[in-house]
């Protein structure tokens, strides 16, 4: 559990406080198209401003690496916040310098602004010590609720800490609070679900469930190289070749541990991957051609969820087919529909899922949701995410 100080432990009235927030949503037509992240930071934000605070809000957004790009300027995020707030929010086109100064040495009590994405800086990627001290110059104290962003040792997310003191926000407090739960004292049965394109992203965590889980269900992309490694025939389908020899030993070790690793027994496969294009359901071995697998089959979807209705505790991350093709996020759906009707305590992370639960009106379903997508990994996998070390131990 959580031994780090958080916003609740410290005097915050009229101090100047920089909050850093994972505000790396999703865009469409310059406008945010999943929020969650953003809703996920208010209690952070509304507790401080309520307590007098002064906030200096920073986040990236996207990958810019150290250049402004128009397209992913912080705009739409602060319409956005203040449409939830229903507050204004003072929008800087930059992240340090004079006019920031000036912007941050005239906040009242209760007011907030957010700073350009810190990404467009050379200095955040690289945690750059100056560029660290810009950053924590006009402020106070720092407050990191960036839980998403908690495995980057960033400037804006390790750096400051060396200036300024570095305690947790509500957020980063729960998010801690919710994904140790599941692997300090998780209910059994444990199932884990993964999915998403690739294994390369995901073997560290394989690892950890094959020791932690009592049961491990594979979907998605990643679960043609588990195949592949069965000398399935896989047709014109994704795989990764270089991580056959790794899957197979992954399997292997499923054999050891103890924990059932249950790959998809049919699949949905097509020639043209299309809204709506014509599509079959093959079993693993049988797709040959260019045929291509896209989702789970019915088969497999009745499969998890007769695992999933025995469980007490489901931890997931990654989709189980190409979900941003309809029909071909059927699967995805049907497993989110499985885990809604359980009685399981259920913790989803990954920001592809979280948006298509959030598509799906499933979101209010599931117990828990995670802000984090690699971040939320890397936890799982017991790694000590640098975002979490530097804050202020009790
Ligand atoms: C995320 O979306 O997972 C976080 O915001 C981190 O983004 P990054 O992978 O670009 O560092």
């Amino acid at each position: 559990m959580l031994n780090k100080i958080s916003i609740e432990d410290v005097d915050v009235t009229g101090k100047k406080i920089l909050v850093r927030v994972d505000f790396n949503v999703p865009l469409a037509e310059g406008r945010v198209r999943d929020d969650t992240r953003i809703r996920a930071a208010l209690p952070t934000i509304e507790a401080l401003l309520a307590r007098g605070a002064r906030l200096v809000l920073a986040s990236h957004l996207g990958r810019p690496k150290g250049e402004a790009k128009p397209d992913l300027k912080m705009d739409p995020v602060a319409a956005k916040l203040a449409e939830l707030l229903v507050k204004p929010v003072v929008k800087l086109d930059q992240v340090t310098g004079p006019v920031v100064s000036k912007a941050i040495a005239g906040l009242k009590d209760g007011e907030i602004l957010l700073l350009e994405n810190l990404r467009f800086e050379k200095g955040e990627e690289k945690n750059d010590p100056d560029f660290a001290r810009l950053l924590a110059e006009p402020v106070d104290l720092f407050v990191n609720d960036a839980f998403g962003t908690a495995h980057r040792a960033h400037a804006s997310t390790v750096g400051v800490a060396a200036y300024i003191p570095a305690v947790a926000g509500l957020l980063m407090k729960k998010e801690i609070e919710e994904l140790s739960r599941c692997l300090e004292d998780p209910g059994r049965p444990l199932t884990a679900i993964l999915g998403g394109a690739k294994v390369s992203d995901k073997i560290k965590v394989i690892h950890r469930f094959l020791t932690l889980a009592d049961t491990l269900l594979i979907g998605g992309g990643m679960a043609n190289t588990f195949l592949a490694a069965k000398a399935c025939n896989l047709g014109a389908s994704f795989y990764e070749k270089d991580l056959v020899e790794e899957a197979a030993l992954l399997l292997s070790e499923s054999k050891k541990s103890g924990c059932r690793l249950v790959l998809p027994v049919d699949l949905v496969v097509t020639r043209e991957l299309q809204a709506g294009c014509h599509s079959e359901v093959m079993a693993p071995d049988q797709i040959d051609g260019d045929w291509k697998a896209v989702d789970i089959g019915s088969e497999t979807v009745s499969l998890f969820s007769g695992i999933i209705a025995k469980s007490a505790m489901i931890l997931w991350n990654g989709p189980l087919g190409v979900f941003e093709v309809p029909p071909f996020n059927l699967g995805t759906e049907l497993v989110a529909r499985a885990i809604a009707q359980s009685s399981a305590y259920s913790i989803v992370g990954g920001g592809d899922l979280v948006a298509a639960l959030e598509t799906l009106g499933l979101s209010q379903e599931v117990s828990f949701i995670s802000t984090g997508g690699g971040a939320t990994l890397e936890f799982w996998e017991g790694k000590e995410l640098p975002g979490i070390s530097v804050l202020q131990d009790k």
